[in-house]
């Protein structure tokens, strides 16, 4: 499959055409819909059951090709577990499995969202929908020769069978652009830094126009005026400009205060002048994920005309090695008027952050500022990659987001913060230094965060094993997850809107 897949809804009751997905539990009946589907064959099903050992469970499957009486290609069990027990994240992980049960080449499948016992709510089919189309995405377009083997890829219709189709589609239409903004920021990820300089990363932005975001950009000559010099030093070697783009949607009441999304957007991050090794550096092109997520967030809440006016700000650079890149011992002068000591120029996403983090909460006056950044390496050795970094000021926030991460899936872990962290980036020369050194690595990161977000409730989320590479999953095959963008959502929803 290369293209997500086309969603569609119909009652109960047509004739099933192409793949026959049905859904069963632990108990191994069907609902009554499926069940008038599945009279021709039930008997043989029974004995496919037995011989495939199949007990039901969620993320089980059985498959019956071309059975007889259906008038279907391939007929797919899938098992949701307990039928009572599901959450909508359930559901989602779902849709994600039944459209990796369908062959390459499958124009039409049609889901009865119809379990035994229990109804299928309009939200819960909306959300098999949305796993369905994640799972489908996959990142080929620089792809020019086929496998052998390989068909033309075919666009692919998944009709889910619904009891009450308009309240299906109203839920659907909730979501899908959720996962357009996921869909987005997995582009963006995945998109080699040579195509994605922070000039195109702005110009994709801009794009969000198209679903009524304000869209403002600011280009070298801006930061420099406006004094983010902490943020351009970084970009110093590159011969890529810098830019720094603000995104706004309004869909809250006037003047009420925003909420606030920051992203680290570093197209490539070689590490500078302090180089990173050559192993595993071409995985540096997904830097940006931070950036990404927020642009896929901003698309979501207005596509979605979320009632919140939320604003979204990405600092996009280049870290590259050159004669004219910053060097260990340079000492900026950061946009708040606090003095950095660089020590390691591959310590560079928090240098962008603090310049944006500092802007955002001046020039907004947010009622709460959340980061996302590929931030360190030492995340991925104290979490892997199941948990993103969580640090925050505010225990409301982190509470928060906490909650929305059980949610959805994208499950965030509380570490600490400390005043006791912070001699560990005090500076000999400046008010403070880049690096507190190898112990604790994601929590000095973070201590220094802090220094450039004043009063304001902030979280920073460290997405280092998150946003990318990590492995995959029932609803993502591709290198970059887009993650974040569902948390985000789903702490909006549940809290800020209204
Ligand atoms: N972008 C990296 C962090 C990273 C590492 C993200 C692996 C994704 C996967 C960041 O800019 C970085 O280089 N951090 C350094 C900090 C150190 C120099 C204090 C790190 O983690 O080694
Ligand atoms: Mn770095
Ligand atoms: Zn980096």
């Amino acid at each position: 499959m290369s293209e997500p897949v086309t969603i569609a809804f119909a009652k109960h009751g047509a004739a099933p055409s192409g793949v026959l997905l049905v859904l069963t539990d632990e108990t191994l009946t069907f609902g009554r819909e499926a069940q008038k589907l599945l009279k021709p064959v039930l008997a043989r099903l029974s004995r496919a059951i037995e011989a495939d050992r199949f007990k039901g469970k969620l993320g089980g499957a059985l498959d019956l090709v071309a059975p007889e009486g259906l008038g279907v290609t391939r007929l797919v069990v899938l098992g949701v577990g307990k039928a009572a027990e599901l959450k909508p994240s359930d559901f989602l992980r779902l849709g994600g499995i039944a459209a990796g049960k369908l062959p390459a080449g499958t124009p039409a499948a049609v889901l009865v969202a119809d379990l035994p016992g229990a109804k299928v709510a309009a939200e819960a089919a909306a959300e098999i929908a949305l796993g369905a189309r994640l799972r489908s995405y996959s990142f080929d377009r620089y792809k020019t020769r086929k496998k052998e083997g390989d068909t033309d890829p075919v666009a692919l219709t998944l009709t889910l069978a619904v009891a009450d189709e308009p309240a299906a589609k109203r839920a659907w239409a909730e979501r899908a652009p959720v996962g357009e903004g996921v869909l987005l920021a997995r582009d963006l990820v995945n998109e080699p830094s040579n195509v994605l300089d922070p000039p195109e990363f702005a110009r994709r932005a801009e794009a969000l126009t198209a679903v009524g975001v304000d869209v403002e950009v600011l280009d070298d000559a801006a930061l420099s005026r406006i004094g983010m010099r902490a943020l351009l030093g970084v970009a110093q070697g590159s011969i890529k400009e810098s830019r720094v783009v603000v995104m706004r949607w309004n869909g809250g009441k006037p003047g009420d205060a925003p909420v606030a999304f920051i992203g680290k957007g570093v197209t490539f991050d070689s590490g500078g002048i302090s180089i990173k090794p050559a192993a595993g550096m071409e995985d540096m092109k997904g830097d940006m994920g931070g950036a990404a997520c927020v642009t896929g967030l901003m698309h979501a809440l207005a596509a979605r005309k979320a009632k919140v006016n939320a604003v979204g700000l990405i600092g996009i650079v280049e870290n590259m090695p050159d004669g004219a890149a910053q060097r260990p011992g340079d000492i900026v002068t950061s946009l708040s008027g606090q003095t950095i000591e660089i020590i390691n120029t591959d310590a560079e996403g928090r240098l962008v952050l603090a310049d944006v983090l500092w802007y955002a909460k001046d020039r907004f006056k947010p009622k709460f500022m959340v980061d996302l950044a590929t931030l360190t390496g030492a995340i991925i050795v104290a979490l892997g990659t199941e948990y993103a970094g969580l640090f925050s000021n505010d225990d409301t926030l982190s509470t928060q987001l906490s909650a929305a991460g059980q949610a959805t899936g994208e499950k965030v872990w509380r570490m600490p913060l400390g005043a006791e962290y912070d001699k560990l980036i005090d500076s000999k020369f400046a008010d403070m230094k880049n690096t507190g050194g190898r112990n604790g690595g994601s929590i000095t990161a973070a201590q220094f965060l802090q220094r450039y977000v004043d009063k304001t409730p902030w979280a920073h989320l460290d997405i280092a094993g998150t946003a990318m590479a990590s492995p995959a999953s029932d609803i993502n095959k591709s290198w970059g997850a887009g993650w974040g963008v569902r948390l985000l959502d789903q702490l909006v929803r549940d809290n800020y809107e209204k």
